[in-house]
């Protein structure tokens, strides 16, 4: 069977916009440009089948292709029901990629995708949120044993990675590229900010200056939420669990209080948390009538859905990815992109430059997984440093600059106690 008989996708006469979408973000990601070139000569994944589970957008396109062009035969599905682009999916089947995905799949469909991509028996996966690593430890693990190993693309997915390895059932190697430098503290920061309030403000076409935001959680992606609101005039109040995290958010200029607080304040509520309900029934008492509720977490389950349905008397779509949910007391709350991470489901997520260095890192750290797999056991490993300062040499090198070198007397002065 072709690639093309294979694949499950909306429609393929999509395929020219995805191209363009493609050539756009390949024309702004030269980090990931120079892993290309290494690869074409290098052919790392020569003879090798690599499954994908990312937000099947340009950029995650593009990744795929690079590892393509290192010699692996690529498979790909979403990671998320909204996230899928149909244009970008045709182009890839045209371009030799086996994809199962379309936007708004039902649940079963979803689920059937990320099964076929593991049952063309991969030597390698790619996951974000722990998908295929799930299915693969649960109901599929006659489906492990051509793996070698993997990479986790986010925290949500890591926390899941880790649990699973405590409990001493992680089966296969899989390697946190969440948890490199080059990943968190540039696409979980400014990634998330700027595309949250990219989404936010096309869905919405309302003014963010002098809205009250509230961030729910104060991690890197939380950060750069207060951060962007911050710059477009809100004023922002943070929530969070961690003292720690909360002395931080209050000395970075945020106010910091309860939830059951922020929630009476609040005109716009973004979910950063990786945890469930963190909006929830209580909230939705107090809040003002015309609150806007957006989550950023990996899952759909930041702003507990099933509670506010039951404290509605109607639901209706208002908006292209807006739903008005009207209270019994007449107020109406307006969750966006049904829940779901809005910078993907109502957007096209971080921007290419910042994906760069995230794929960068995909790509370097499945290669080192697939040379290091014995070495590494069935853990969860971090992204070596070397391949986290190499990536963050490559992105100064494209922006036609560098850092100073220590000279001998320095590593020698640094070295010594005395
Ligand atoms: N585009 C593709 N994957 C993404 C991710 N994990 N976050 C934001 N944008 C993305």
């Amino acid at each position: 069977m072709t690639t093309k008989e294979r694949s499950i996708i909306a429609n393929p006469a999509l395929a020219a916009e995805g191209h363009l979408k493609i050539d756009w973000v390949d024309a702004h990601m030269p980090v990931l440009n120079r892993i290309k070139e290494q690869f074409v000569k290098e052919q790392p994944f020569k003879g090798l089948k690599v499954s994908i589970s990312l937000h099947l957008e340009a950029k995650t396109a593009y990744l795929a292709k690079v590892i393509q062009a290192g010699g692996a035969e690529v498979t790909i599905t979403g990671s998320n029901p909204l996230s899928t682009q149909d244009d970008v999916c045709a182009a890839l089947v045209e371009d030799g990629i086996t994809v199962y995905a379309k936007y708004k799949p039902s649940p079963e469909e979803y689920k059937s995708f990320l099964i076929k991509a593991l049952e063309t028996e991969p030597d390698l996966i790619i996951d974000d949120g722990c998908e295929l690593v799930t299915l693969l430890h649960t109901e599929r693990p006659d489906l492990l044993k051509t793996i070698r190993g993997g990479a986790e693309e986010t925290t949500t997915g890591i926390i899941r990675l880790k649990a699973l390895e405590k409990e001493g059932s992680l089966k296969i190697p899989m390697i946190a590229v969440n948890d490199a430098y080059c990943k968190y503290l540039f696409d979980n920061r400014y990634g998330t900010g700027q595309s949250v309030f990219d989404s936010i403000n096309r869905t919405t076409n309302l003014v963010v200056a002098g809205k009250t935001v509230v961030v729910v959680g104060y991690g890197w992606c939380g950060k750069g939420v207060a951060m962007r609101a911050k710059g477009l005039g809100a004023n922002v109040i943070v929530t969070e669990v961690d003292a720690i995290k909360g002395v931080e958010a209050y000395m970075d200029g945020f106010a910091i209080m309860p939830m059951a607080e922020a929630a009476k304040r609040g005109d716009l509520f973004v979910t950063v948390t990786g945890n469930k309900s963190v909006i929830r029934g209580e909230h939705y008492e107090v809040m003002k009538d015309g609150a806007l509720l957006a989550n950023a977490g990996h899952f759909d389950v930041e702003v507990n859905k099933p509670e506010l349905l039951a404290q509605s008397v109607s639901k209706r779509t208002v908006r292209n990815n807006i739903e008005e949910y009207k209270l019994k007391d007449g107020r109406k709350l307006y969750l966006l992109a049904e829940g779901r991470l809005v910078n993907l489901g109502a957007g096209d997520g971080h921007p290419a430059e910042i994906m760069d260095m995230t794929f960068a890192l995909q790509a370097m750290s499945l290669k080192y997984v697939n040379e290091q797999y014995k070495a590494i056991g069935n853990r969860v490993l971090t992204v070596p440093y070397e391949l986290d300062e190499q990536v963050a040499r490559f992105k100064l090198e494209s922006l036609g600059t560098s850092v100073d070198t220590l000279s001998e007397e320095q590593k020698a002065y640094l070295q010594s106690w005395q």
